[in-house]
C-alpha cells in the first residue's frame, strides 16, 4: 500500500479530500479487505494502539464496524457509553473529549448530532480524531465505503472509471449527511450526481451548493441512472411535518421495481441504511440480489474504517 498520498490527522469530511487522496484509502481498503475473508481476522497492524468510540446518536453499522476494524488491526478499542457515561452528568462535550485525550489515545471516532462539532473537536485533540456523522454536514467514511462499492461494480455498470458514472440519489437529502458526503466525494472523482426528491427535501441551491443536477420526479431522475442510491427519511432531524404521510412519500418516492425500469441496464441499488421498507425502498428491490448492493457496502464499511485507521494512525503513511 502506497505511502505518499496521505497526510492527515484527522478524517473529518469529503469536501476536503483530494482525488488522489479518495484513491489512497480505496486501494487500501481493497487490500485490508482480505483480511476479513480469513478464518483467522487478525492482523498486529494496530497493535499498541488505542482507539476510543464515541456515539453521541444512534448507530448499527457505523460504530460496530470501527470497533471490529480496530480488533481485527489488534489495537484496543473502547466504546464509550454516552447513556451511561457522564455527559448524563451534565459534562460538556469539550469537557469529556479533555478527559479522554489526558488518557492519551491515538485515534477517537465520533459522532454527534451538531453540524461542526467534529470540527471545534479537532482543534483541541492531540489524537486524531473521524468524523462518524456530525448532525446532517458529513459522514465521510460511509461516503468511502459508497465509493469503494461503486468502484467494484464498475466492470458490470460497463464503466472505466467515475467520469462517465450517472448516480441518483433519491429522497431526503436536504437532512442527509451521506447525500452531501458521497455527493462531493462523487464529483471529485468527475460523476454526475442528481438529488431527486420532493422539492421540501432537497438541499437549498443544491445545484450551486454541490454541483448536483436536481430532479423534482423520481422517474426523470432515474432516467440513465447507473447507481441509484435509496436515502432514508431523517425523521428525527425534521422539526415540522415535511411529508404529508409515509403512505403518500412511498407512492410518489418509493423505489420499487417498475420504477427502476427507466435507470441503465444493470443499474445498482444502494442504501446506507437502516432501511425502511415500504417507506424509500419497497422490499422487492430492498431484496433484490440482481441489484441491491446494501450488504456489500456493509461489508466494504469494514474495510474502509480499516483503511482510515491504519492512515491515521501513522502506520499507513503521512504524519
Ligand atoms: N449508515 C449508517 O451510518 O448507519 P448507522 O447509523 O447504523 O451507523
Amino acid at each position: 500500500m502506497g505511502t505518499h498520498l496521505w497526510n492527515r490527522k484527522h478524517l473529518l469530511g469529503m469536501a476536503d479530500l483530494s482525488r488522489e487522496e479518495i484513491h489512497a484509502i480505496l486501494e487500501a481498503a481493497a487490500s485490508l479487505r482480505e483480511v476479513n475473508r480469513r478464518d483467522i481476522k487478525k492482523v498486529p497492524t494496530l497493535r499498541g494502539k488505542t482507539v476510543i468510540n464515541l456515539f453521541y446518536e444512534n448507530s448499527t453499522r457505523t460504530r460496530t464496524s470501527f470497533e471490529l476494524a480496530g480488533k481485527r488491526m489488534s489495537a484496543d478499542v473502547i466504546n464509550m457509553s454516552v447513556a451511561s457515561s457522564s455527559v448524563k452528568k451534565g459534562e460538556t462535550l469539550y469537557d469529556t473529549l479533555a478527559t479522554l485525550q489526558a488518557m492519551n489515545p491515538d485515534l477517537v471516532v465520533i459522532r454527534h448530532p451538531e453540524s461542526g462539532a467534529q470540527e471545534f473537536l479537532a482543534r483541541h485533540l492531540d489524537a486524531s480524531l473521524v468524523n462518524a456523522g456530525d448532525g446532517r454536514h458529513e459522514h465521510p467514511t460511509q461516503a468511502l465505503l459508497d465509493l469503494l462499492t461503486i468502484h467494484d461494480n464498475l466492470p458490470l455498470l460497463e464503466q472505466e472509471d467515475f467520469s462517465s458514472l450517472i448516480v441518483a440519489v433519491c429522497g431526503d437529502s436536504l437532512h442527509s449527511r451521506v447525500a452531501r458526503s458521497i455527493a462531493l466525494g462523487l464529483k471529485t472523482l468527475g460523476a454526475e450526481v442528481r438529488f431527486v426528491g420532493p422539492p421540501g427535501l432537497l438541499p437549498f441551491r443544491a445545484e450551486e451548493a454541490f454541483g448536483v443536477r436536481v430532479f423534482h420526479r423520481l422517474e426523470q431522475g432515474l432516467e440513465g441512472a447507473h447507481v441509484v442510491m435509496a436515502l432514508r427519511l431523517q425523521l428525527e432531524r425534521m422539526s415540522v411535518g415535511f411529508i404529508p404521510s409515509v403512505r403518500e412519500y412511498f407512492a410518489f418516492w418509493g423505489l420499487t421495481k417498475a420504477r427502476l425500469a427507466v435507470a441503465a441496464p444493470n443499474a445498482i441499488v444502494m442504501h446506507p441504511g437502516p432501511i425502511n421498507r415500504g417507506v424509500e425502498i419497497a422490499s422487492e428491490v430492498a431484496d433484490d440480489r440482481e441489484r441491491s448492493v446494501i450488504l456489500d457496502q456493509v461489508a466494504n464499511g469494514l474495510a474502509v474504517r480499516m483503511a482510515v485507521m491504519y492512515r491515521l494512525c501513522g502506520v499507513g503513511g503521512g504524519r
